[in-house]
């Protein structure tokens, strides 16, 4: 196994008027080699940004503040463009939440798979194209030959984000990153996007960092798993450990908001509250107000503490007991 990639101590902010506000604030992670390791908390905490930073592939009006990305020896927050242009797409790649985004428009399939083929190594046309065919058939395109001919406007949601996953695996990255790849997708297509996601993973050995909002998701593909709350990690544990001995009080939110097969779901569980905005950030804790366990000792920020395998921001567990 091994570390992979590791996201030390990274913090970045948006620039507003002579501002600064932190949209992710001092987040530290690793990923395991050949494993998939899943971020998920609510709209806005700071999914996209902490993940987009591995790539450089943050929005302009951003600004990294602190940090280091490790990925082979190198920091890829420092290294010069023309080595992260190497590693986008062969070593790393990214599959986005609407693949339109990241299609051109213009261009047939078949075009735009050989490019990602040639931006690395120059392949012969026949080679290529053979390589191309059978990756979309891998992703499940039956009829490879006129997907390679035809312009993503003419496919379905769920036909373009398999598109999306043969563009962004045909060059066998180590690891892939998929910001919420199946939410713009019916449930039916979504499982089957993630069961092909597995397969690839078991196939190639390809580590996988996977964005995602839904808890179920994350039951199905996560071995570790960090919760995101507020620009911070909130708590960091196994899948396992996750499900079966929450501790961040947020965390036990999301999972009871999760429906239970057989309940009645007409009253499902929500957090009350919203999550505070960057500009106005309550001092502490930044879960506090909406939080059901809190106490005088939550007006202090709480550091990430050790508790049993994981790791999690909250008072209650500063004594490392496993409350
Ligand atoms: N282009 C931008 N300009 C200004 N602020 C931004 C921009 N993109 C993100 N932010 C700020 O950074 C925060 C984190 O955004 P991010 O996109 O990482 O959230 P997310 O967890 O991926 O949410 P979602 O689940 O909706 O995709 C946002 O709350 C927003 O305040
Ligand atoms: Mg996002």
């Amino acid at each position: 196994m091994g570390k992979q990639l590791e996201v030390k101590s990274l913090t970045v902010g948006f620039r507003s008027g002579r501002e600064v506000h932190n949209a992710v604030s001092n987040v530290t992670y690793y990923l395991n080699r050949g494993e998939t390791l899943c971020i998920v908390g609510e709209s806005g905490c700071g999914k996209s940004v902490s993940v987009s930073s591995i790539l450089r592939l943050l929005p302009e009006s951003s600004t990294v503040i602190s940090g280091e990305i490790l990925f082979g020896g190198i920091d890829l927050l420092q290294a010069e463009e023309k080595t992260l242009d190497q590693i986008r797409g062969d070593k790393i790649s990214m599959i986005f939440q609407e693949p339109m985004t990241s299609l051109n428009p213009s261009m047939t399939i078949g075009r735009q798979l050989i490019e990602s083929v040639n931006a690395h190594e120059r392949v012969p046309k026949e080679k290529a194209l053979d390589l191309c065919k059978r990756m979309l058939t891998e992703v499940g395109i039956h009829d490879a030959e006129r997907c390679m001919n035809a312009y993503p406007h003419e496919f379905s949601g769920g036909m373009r984000q398999r598109v999306m996953i043969a563009m962004a695996m045909i060059c066998k990255p180590e690891i892939l990153i998929a910001d919420e790849p199946t939410t713009a997708l019916d449930v039916t297509v979504q499982a089957q996007i993630l069961s092909l996601m597995r397969k690839l993973k078991n196939e190639y050995g390809t580590s996988i960092i996977f964005i995602t909002h839904d808890m179920g998701v994350v039951a199905e593909m996560a071995d570790d798993v960090i919760v995101m709350y507020a620009g911070e990690i909130v708590e960091k544990s196994s899948v396992t450990e996750l499900f079966t001995n929450p501790k961040h009080p947020y965390t036990k939110g999301l999972l009871a908001s999760l429906p239970h097969i057989g309940e009645k779901q007409n009253r499902l569980y929500s957090i009350e509250g919203t999550v505070p905005s960057l500009a106005n950030m309550p001092a502490g804790c930044r879960f506090k107000q909406r939080c059901k366990e809190k106490c005088d000792a939550c007006n202090v920020h709480p550091d990430l503490y050790k508790s049993g395998e994981g790791y999690v921001r909250c008072v209650l567990y500063s004594r490392g007991d496993d409350l």
